[in-house]
């Protein structure tokens, strides 16, 4: 059946944090523990029922690394929403937060839907960045936020629609 709309996502975050792993565990339900950096940017789609309407989510993944980030307002436009991704283990990945929302405001539209996920919650024993710390810089930004791991698949489906159901 033809999709109603089709929204374009963007994943964005520091390298290692988890983007590819997230994207591929929504769109496929797979997950490697042995991922590579993403090179370039590639996109994949999954279509969702949200308010009895077809929806593709078109999901556009980067890299995080600097040296291969071409990014430029083409990653960026005509997104809708985007995932801003950190890694709850390491700290340094959710301090870049803030310089990912910089990004965002720079090159992005002003109505861009954001959620926060503080990825690889699984690995509960070598957190670094608290919940509460997290929830609270997303309210002052004015972003949706939530922990998830691609390795388990918690919260990920969730994170996703709910960015979805925001755009709709
Ligand atoms: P770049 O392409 O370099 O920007 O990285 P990325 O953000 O796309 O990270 P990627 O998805 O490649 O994952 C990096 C590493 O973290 C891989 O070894 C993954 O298997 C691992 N990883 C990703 N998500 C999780 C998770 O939820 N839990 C755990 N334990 N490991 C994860």
């Amino acid at each position: 059946m033809e999709e109603d709309y089709v929204f374009k996502i963007v994943v964005i975050g520091d390298s290692a944090v988890g983007k590819t792993q997230l994207l591929g565990r929504f769109t496929r339900d797979e997950f490697f523990l042995d991922s590579k950096s993403t090179i370039g940017i590639e996109f994949q789609t999954r279509t969702v029922d949200i308010a009895r309407r077809r929806v593709k989510a078109q999901i556009w993944d980067t890299a995080g690394q600097e040296r291969y980030r071409a990014v430029t307002s083409a990653y960026y436009r005509g997104a809708l929403g985007a995932m801003l991704v950190y890694d709850v283990t390491r700290r340094h990945t959710f301090e870049h937060a803030a310089r990912w929302v910089d990004e965002l405001r720079a090159h992005a539209d002003k109505s861009i839907v954001v959620m926060l996920i503080g990825n690889k919650a699984d690995l509960a024993a070598g957190r670094a960045v608290a919940a509460d710390e997290a929830a609270a810089f997303a309210e002052e930004q004015g972003l949706f936020f939530s922990e998830a791991s691609a390795l388990s698949g918690e919260n990920v489906e969730r994170a996703f629609l709910r960015l979805l159901e925001e755009i709709h």
